[in-house]
Formats: structure tokens, C-alpha cells, sequence
């Protein structure tokens, strides 16, 4: 469910309508709901009342810190993957104690930024980095809470680039290697281990390779205990999938049950790690029709927003649904359009083949489900600034993330000065 519908034949965010907020701050920008967001944090909570759980929210997937705060006020934690999260994190007001760490390649500045957040575990995902962190802690003369990612090489059924549970991929540690890592890392004074972690993907939509993956954790807990080790965490990543094209995706109650069937017993803390599941459908991007193109073979509607602000169809030919922020009258007849950007690439095309109202140029389009791995994912290809960020709360709206100018940008760069003088070509 969201917050985002028709009155009177107007796109309306919450109480809200789109078009008065593309007035104040132009197009394109994106435009999330707090009431879906808390939504969608609630209903999960609720699929884990009267346990001993953490919510925390992978900060990758909406970094923006209005998001993070309306999340911490629920009680969410955060998921990182760098140190630069971790400042977003704190700047949200997430409390340390309850931040995760994750990530192939932590760096000992990143490690001691965590370190003096008091966060509650680093998800460690290699032995060198083991012995790093090890180091770090010790420097410090205090020790780190570790908690090993096995990697259970289990196929999630997903996109390519977003499988991260199978033995070829870069993350955790082999399984089957996790009684030798776990007993190495009992020996190093800067280690104090507290559980045990796994992320196998992203856009599950098949509950399975989570059941696989959390019956491979158990045995590896029951293991891991008999030798000795304290597994009082267990952190079972993120992953759950969301219904872009309609397709039927797995409530929280039926994902809460698989986690207990397969961990539920084992008398430990649950950390989760849920990105898309909270944000994605609490999102949209706002964009609007520059100019209606007659091409040899098809139409197209070239818009304002482009690859560089909303990669994920280019990415992994992610389908997003685009309606018209201005309701179409009953018995009007669709076209079949692309819905292009102005970037000079042809992957900069934002959906291809799609059945849309006729619509004139000035009109504007709202591309759903982009409140996770989109605002974060922009670039300024083409030198196209970051486009603003705006956070509707019933009747108010919040403009949470300014529009880059290019002088934002400019202000980056100079002119080496051996060309002297004004540098003039
Ligand atoms: N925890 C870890 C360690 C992760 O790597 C991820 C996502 C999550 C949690 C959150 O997963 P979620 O609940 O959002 O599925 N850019 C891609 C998605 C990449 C996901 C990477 N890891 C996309 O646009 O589909």
C-alpha cells in the first residue's frame, strides 16, 4: 500500500498535490511519502512483535537523511556499507547501538569511524579484514563486535548483478570455512565475537533461497556453539522483493515466518536488513514531457529526467510503471511510447514500448516505485546536477534535498596553473 493517488483527477502525494510541488521546485525531482515509509516499516515490525529484532534499514538503498530520521523515529536502525553512510547515519539521529556494518572493503579509517559510533556489529567478510579491524580495535585499546558473513551459496533466483549468496561472489566467507574463521578470530585481542550474518541478494520474490540459506546459518550455529563461540546475533540481511510490474511478492508475515521456522529457536537477537521493502514503493519520480517525437518506427516521449538520475532501467532493464500526474479522461485512448532522457546514449531510456496517454508537452509524469536504489544511484553524467528530494508528511512537503546547480559542481574543479595567468585557451 501507498500514499500516492488520483483526487479530482490530480496526482496527489499524501495530501499533497505533485503539480504544486514541480511548481515550487522544478522538475525532475523525487518526492517520497513519510506515511508509506512508515508503513511499510510498521507492517514489518509488526511481522516480528514480541521479538527481540532490529529493523535496520539499508541506508543504500535512500540515503537521504529526512528518509533515515522519519525511519529512526519508528525505531529503525541502519545498515551500512561505508563510512560516508555512517555520517548519514548519525546525522539522522540513528543511535550507534544500533548500526550494522557490511561490505567487501572497509577501510581502517571507515573501521575506527564505526568504532567510535559504538555500532553494534561489523558484518566482517574476509580474514584479512578480520586481522585489519582487529588491529584498528586495538589501537584503540577496546575491542570490535564481529559477526562473521558466510556467504551459503545458495542461488536467490535474481538479477545477476544483485545475487550476492553464491560461491563466486565477492561477499562473505565459504561457508564451510566458518569453524576455522570463527576459531581464528577467538584469537585476536581486538575480536569479540557476537553472531553471525548473511545477505544473499536483492528482489527476492521466492521466500526458498531465504529458507536454503537461514537452515545453513542454523547448522552453522549449532557448530559454531559446541566449539565454543558465543552466536548471540544473527543479522539476516536484506532482500525482500517488490511487486514494480504487478507480479506477487511475499507479505512480511509470510518472510517473518520463514525466519522463524528457520532461526526462530536459536534464542537469539534478529537484525534485519530490509532496503527496497521500505522504500521502493514510498517513492516516485517526478518528471515532465519536453517534447512528443515522431521517430521512423516509434514515438517518443522525450522527458526531463534522464539515465543519470534513474539508472536502474539502463542498469538491469528494471521495468518502473509511469503515470500521468494528471488523470486521463474515461474512454481516453493510449499509445505506445518510449519514455526517453535527454542523454546522448540509447540506454538512456527510461521505459521502452509503454502503453501511455496521449500527453503534451509541459505535462507531467510520475515514475513509481523509485524510492529505493534511485535518487541514490544518480550521477551527474552529461553534467546534469542531482536532481532535489522532496518529503510529503500529510498536508506539508519538505524540500529535503536541494537542487545541485552546475556551479555546484564548477566549484569542484580548477585549471591547472601551468597554463598561468587566466589559464585562457
Ligand atoms: N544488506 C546488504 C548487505 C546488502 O548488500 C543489501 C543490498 C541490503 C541489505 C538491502 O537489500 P534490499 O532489502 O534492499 O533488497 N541497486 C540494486 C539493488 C542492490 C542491492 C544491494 N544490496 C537495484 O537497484 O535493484
Amino acid at each position: 500500500m501507498d500514499h500516492f493517488d488520483y483526487r479530482d483527477g490530480h496526482l496527489f502525494v499524501e495530501d499533497v498535490p505533485i503539480a504544486d510541488i514541480a511548481d515550487a521546485v522544478g522538475t525532475p525531482f523525487y518526492c517520497y511519502s513519510s506515511a508509506t515509509l512508515t508503513r511499510h516499516h510498521d507492517v514489518l515490525a509488526d511481522a516480528f512483535a514480541g521479538r527481540d529484532v532490529l529493523i535496520a534499514f539499508a541506508v543504500k538503498a535512500n540515503s537521504n537523511i529526512a528518509v533515515m530520521n522519519t525511519l529512526a523515529r519508528r525505531g529503525a536502525g541502519a545498515a551500512l556499507v561505508s563510512g560516508g553512510e555512517l555520517r548519514r547515519a548519525l546525522a539522522a539521529g540513528v543511535p550507534g547501538d544500533r548500526i550494522v556494518f557490511s561490505g567487501v572493503g572497509k577501510t581502517r579509517a571507515e573501521m575506527g569511524l564505526a568504532l567510535d559510533a559504538g555500532i553494534l556489529q561489523f558484518n566482517v567478510e574476509s580474514e584479512p579484514e578480520l586481522r585489519t579491524l582487529s588491529e584498528v580495535a586495538t589501537a584503540r585499546g577496546i575491542t570490535a563486535p564481529v559477526a562473521i558473513r558466510i556467504n551459503p551459496d545458495v542461488d536467490a533466483k535474481v538479477h545477476q548483478k544483485i545475487t550476492t549468496g553464491l560461491r563466486e561472489n565477492k561477499f562473505g566467507i565459504e561457508w564451510t570455512l566458518a569453524p576455522e574463521i570463527y576459531a581464528h578470530a577467538a584469537t585476536l585481542p581486538g575480536i569479540r565475537v557476537v553472531g553471525m550474518s548473511v545477505h544473499i541478494g536483492s528482489q527476492l520474490l521466492d521466500l526458498a533461497p531465504f529458507g536454503q540459506a537461514f537452515a545453513r546459518m542454523r547448522d552453522m550455529v549449532f557448530r559454531l556453539r559446541r566449539d565454543g563461540h558465543q552466536i548471540d546475533i544473527l543479522d539476516v540481511g536484506g532482500g525482500l522483493g517488490i511487486p514494480y510490474d504487478d507480479q506477487p511478492s511475499p507479505g512480511p508475515e509470510a518472510y517473518a515466518a520463514a525466519v522463524f521456522d528457520g532461526l526462530g529457536d536459536l534464542g537469539c537477537k534478529l537484525v534485519l536488513e530490509p532496503g527496497r521493502m521500505i522504500a521502493g514503493n514510498a517513492g516516485v519520480l517526478i518528471t515532465r514531457l519536453l517534447y512528443r517525437k515522431e521517430g521512423a518506427l516509434r514515438t517518443f516521449y522525450v522527458v526531463d529526467a534522464a539515465m543519470n538520475d534513474l539508472l536502474r532501467p539502463s542498469l538491469y532493464d528494471a521495468y518502473h510503471h509511469i503515470l500521468p500526474c494528471r488523470r486521463p479522461s474515461p474512454g481516453t485512448v493510449n499509445i505506445e511510447v518510449d519514455v526517453v532522457g535527454p542523454i546522448c546514449e540509447t540506454g538512456d531510456t527510461l521505459a521502452r514500448q509503454r502503453s501511455l496517454p496521449p500527453m503534451a508537452e509541459g505535462d507531467l509524469m510520475a515514475v513509481r516505485t523509485a524510492g529505493a536504489y534511485c535518487a541514490v544511484m544518480a550521477s551527474t553524467y552529461n553534467s546534469r546536477p542531482l536532481v532535489p528530494e522532496v518529503l510529503v508528511a500529510d498536508d506539508r512537503w519538505h524540500l529535503a534535498r536541494r537542487r545541485l546547480e552546475i556551479d555546484d559542481l564548477l566549484a569542484l574543479e580548477s585549471r591547472p596553473d601551468w597554463f598561468g595567468g587566466d589559464g585562457g585557451a
